[in-house]
């Protein structure tokens, strides 16, 4: 993994970024709590958008417009988006933490130690995924005036899961936003993508629901199947395979009922969107129903049960190794005092307006002003404030308590002189 860019712990507005989870192709994440309005604080995760996508101008118009929507969903399988400002130079999204692990490294873990994913936690998976899909597809404006949200990534390392089997998709219109400006189009963080992407996505033509049902429908195909659905080859990479829409065959007769389910697989990848389920909801009644009666539908318990077992202790140790970093930062109340000194300071130097916070929708409304309109304030002060020395002080009391001493001394010298 790539290293970060930040100092840590650093802290900006509210939020103080104490731990590095991970970088994707166009964003760094990092763990962070945040002071709430009522004084408690919790966690979150702080997604720091890179330099140069941060610095275009169009591409941080249509984030700001799509966190807007994002924030508007409000589902058990939909990480939550909070909060979207600017820090410095640079743009960032918070969103709710999941104390858990993406699928795609869900998935490499299990390649890496030889253990398949059980059959019925993938039904789980996908079943989970497309209730997440439903709800964003179906929200509308406040008179009723449907959104037309479309998530655009639906891919495994934007389905996470808790420990207690909680599958929540992350990064709503985020490859949107990527995909609007020109000269990113189609770049390296997209490109990483079109394994699961519809024909019409890949051939750059409008998208709507149905684009995440095929996303979805891959992800089934994958998980069911053991292996990658669209692979690239010499001549032909992944963006054209994803062009043609030409799905492999699907190869897990091993399955109860196989007929039924390649029927449900085929009917979600199908190239001609008009043949390919309507809504998520449809293609989610058709799964559940298979994984019931042929009894290959994981109980969200079971495979949170499951993740522990398989990977408790590696996240245990990670859970108690932030917990640890958390409690240096909260223990540390000399440092929160500099801080709170450093930051009293800053306030009364500024002469630009703060970093917007506050609900989101205002904050999007600001965003459109200049860049660099707060200074960051890392906060990799020395970790203990030294205990003032002897000689610290003001040098007229030091020089006034000198010449004291000194006219003392030659008035007892004068006295013994006579
Ligand atoms: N809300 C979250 N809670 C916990 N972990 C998260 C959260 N959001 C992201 N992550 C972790 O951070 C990793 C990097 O996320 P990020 O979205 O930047 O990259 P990506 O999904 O791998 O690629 P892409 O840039 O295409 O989205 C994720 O794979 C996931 O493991
Ligand atoms: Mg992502």
């Amino acid at each position: 993994m790539e290293g970060h860019s930040l100092v840590l712990p650093h802290r900006f507005g509210r939020y103080t970024l104490f731990d590095f989870i991970g970088r994707g192709g166009m964003a760094e994440i990092y763990l962070a709590r945040v002071k709430t309005d009522s004084g408690a604080s919790r966690l979150a995760v702080i997604k720091l958008i890179l330099l140069e996508y941060a610095g275009n101008k169009t591409f941080a118009d249509q984030l700001a417009f799509e966190a807007k929507l994002a924030a508007r969903l409000d589902h058990p399988n939909v990480v939550q988006v909070f909060d979207l400002g600017r820090e410095a130079d640079r743009l960032y999204i918070a969103m709710d933490y999941i104390e858990g692990i993406d699928l795609a490294t869900l998935l490499r873990q299990c390649s890496a130690r030889g253990i398949a994913l059980p059959a019925n936690f993938a039904t789980t998976f996908v079943v989970e995924v497309l209730k997440g899909l439903d709800h964003a597809h179906r929200r509308s404006d406040d008179d009723g005036k449907p959104l037309g949200i479309v998530h655009r990534d639906v891919s495994p390392s934007n389905v996470l899961v808790s420990l207690e089997g909680e599958v929540k998709l992350c990064d709503f219109g985020i490859a949107h936003a990527n995909q609007v400006v020109t000269a990113h189009a189609l770049g390296d963080a997209l490109v990483g993508k079109a394994g699961y992407m519809s024909p019409e996505h890949a051939r750059g033509e409008s998208v709507d629901a149905r684009a995440d049902v095929f996303a979805a429908g891959v992800i089934l195909w994958e998980l069911l199947s053991g292996k990658r659905m669209y692979r690239k080859s010499e001549t032909t990479s992944l963006i054209e395979r994803a062009k043609t829409g030409d799905v492999p065959p699907f190869d897990a007769a091993h399955l109860p009922d196989f007929e039924r389910i390649r029927g449900i697989v085929g009917k979600a990848l199908a190239a001609n969107r008009d043949d390919r389920y309507a809504t998520s909801a449809l293609l989610q009644k058709d799964l559940e129903s298979w994984g019931r009666a042929s009894r290959m539908m994981g109980s969200q318990l079971r495979l949170g049960e499951w993740l522990t077992e398989t990977f408790g202790t590696e996240y245990i140790e990670k859970r108690r190794e932030r917990a640890r970093r958390i409690r240096e930062l909260e223990d540390d109340s000399r440092m929160a005092t500099l801080a709170q000194l450093a930051e009293e300071d800053r306030a009364s130097r500024r002469t630009v307006p703060d970093v917007p916070s506050g609900p989101l929708l205002e904050i999007i409304e600001s965003l459109s002003l200049p860049q660099s309109q707060v200074e960051t304030m890392p906060l990799a002060l020395p970790a203990r404030v030294k205990a003032p020395a002897p000689t610290d002080g003001n040098p007229m009391v030091i020089l006034l308590a000198a010449a004291v001493v000194t006219l003392f001394a030659l008035g007892i010298l004068a006295f013994f002189a006579r």
